[in-house]
């Protein structure tokens, strides 16, 4: 028998009228639906923001790196649950989406906790690596044909308890149809069997969402 419950649109709706939404996150999300459309999927939903603001408020982090800021939802629900030295860099390359968001963060009072870098996720990390930064929390949600690189940079830029987390690794529940053989899904496929059997990680894989991948650094190698 199965154990996972299979989602109805009913349910997802009961799930997220029961995640708490900050005021300023609705709004903002009503905008990025407005202005976008469908597009605005692209985003977590609200009970994953709930979820990522919970981690971070358990782990105590403060020093938070995201890569994929679209309009600043998952960026705002995770300033949110920063205590007052908290601080956030969240890197991505695309100005005309990216250029909404601080008229949020501001509404939120959490501006000063956040920097945009406008660049390449990759050359940003790079360049993190070299100047030695150290984050406790790392969320990814960007080109997926990254995730590799992104996990190999991460594990540079991440403190041994840190925490981090990969966003849509069911891609859609793509992942399972063996008739779907196309470049993202595959990717997808690659990085979860990757990260699943790599010695250096303890990880756990959650239907949230569009599936989430939890990792940490493992404090003894096999
Ligand atoms: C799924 S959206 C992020 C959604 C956001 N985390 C949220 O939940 O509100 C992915 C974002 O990654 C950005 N992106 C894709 N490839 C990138 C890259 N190579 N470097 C930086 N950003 C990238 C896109 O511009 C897009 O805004």
């Amino acid at each position: 028998m199965l154990k996972n419950i299979s989602f109805t649109p009913e349910l997802e709706k009961y799930l997220n009228q029961n995640s708490i939404e900050n005021l300023v996150l609705q709004e903002l999300r009503d905008f990025s639906f407005k202005e976008l459309g469908d597009v605005a999927n692209m985003q977590v939903s609200p009970e994953q923001a709930s979820f990522l603001h919970m981690l971070i408020k358990i782990g105590n982090y403060s020093q938070i790196l995201e890569v994929g800021t679209f309009m600043g939802y998952s960026t705002l629900a995770m300033a949110l649950a920063l205590n007052d030295n908290g601080k956030i860099i969240t890197v991505d390359h695309d100005l005309k989406t990216t250029k909404h968001a601080t008229k949020f963060w501001k509404q939120a009072n959490v501006l000063d906790k956040i920097t945009l870098i406008n660049e390449d996720g990759s050359k940003s990390l790079q360049q993190f690596k070299e100047e030695k930064f150290i984050f406790d929390f790392i969320f990814i949600d960007a080109d997926k044909s990254g995730y590799k690189n992104y996990l190999e940079l991460c594990l540079n830029l991440i403190s041994d308890n840190g925490l981090i987390v990969f966003d849509n690794v069911l891609w859609k529940g793509k992942v399972t149809d063996p008739s779907i053989n196309d470049k993202k899904t595959n990717t997808i496929r690659e990085f979860n069997d990757f990260i699943k059997n790599d010695n250096r990680v303890d990880t756990t894989m959650i239907s949230i969402g569009d599936g989430m991948t939890l990792c940490q650094k493992k404090k003894i190698l096999r």
